[in-house]
């Protein structure tokens, strides 16, 4: 299956799909797009050859429209957004529609919307004093985090002495949900356009 991957960041969870064993015979990554044009995460798909985009109205970045002309030249079946940090935009939520999907740290619909996003979730799962916490894979809507639910795993997060020991726990497994649930979505176990049932590790 060819997926578009969309990061603003570290890029972590990119590489997770390119080297996991769930991911990486089923899955092909066609291009990474961000909105950073420094972000760390174009470095690994440098490393593996992905064609890069920088999305944007200056000069040297494209526009969504653009995009959508190069998602569908490439032939992508699915968009998965992976620390990707802006709204997507109605021109692509059309056009993907029940085919964007994005990883979120923390067990939605808790933890989630506006400002909720890096160590900003970390942090106020770790101040609430759950005792659980965990990832979240949903579909994308015009809404921060509030799309249909895939997937979603506990972490026992009872040992975790501060909120960056939280996020390392939480990342450990996001790391493997992400590619499951695309193996998954590859070999039609999961139909995201009809898919009601929340599937975990
Ligand atoms: C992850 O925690 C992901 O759930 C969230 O942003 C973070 C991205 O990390 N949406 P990375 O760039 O994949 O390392």
């Amino acid at each position: 299956m060819n997926i578009a991957v969309f990061v603003s960041g570290r890029g972590s969870n990119l590489q997770a799909i390119l080297e996991s064993d769930y991911s990486k015979d089923v899955i092909s990554v066609k291009a990474v797009i961000s909105d950073k044009k420094d972000c760390a995460a174009f470095q690994i798909a440098g490393k593996y050859f992905i064609p890069t985009f920088t999305i944007g109205n200056r000069p040297g970045k494209v526009s969504y429209n653009e995009l959508i002309t190069s998602l569908n030249k490439l032939e992508i079946e699915l968009i998965v957004l992976a620390g990707f940090l802006k709204l997507i935009p109605t021109e692509l939520l059309i056009v993907f529609q029940n085919k964007i999907i994005n990883i979120h740290p923390a067990l939605l619909p808790s933890y989630g919307g506006t400002g909720m996003y890096g160590m900003n979730v970390h942090r106020a799962v770790f101040n609430s004093g759950d005792k659980y916490s965990g990832a979240t894979v949903h579909i994308v809507n015009k809404e921060y985090d509030s799309g249909r639910i895939i997937a979603q795993e506990k972490v026992d997060i009872s040992g975790a002495k501060s909120p960056d020991e939280l996020a390392d726990e939480v990342l450990k497994v996001e790391h493997k949900l992400l590619p499951y649930v695309l193996r998954k979505i590859a070999l039609g176990e999961i139909d995201l356009q009809s898919s009601q049932k929340i599937i975990s590790l």
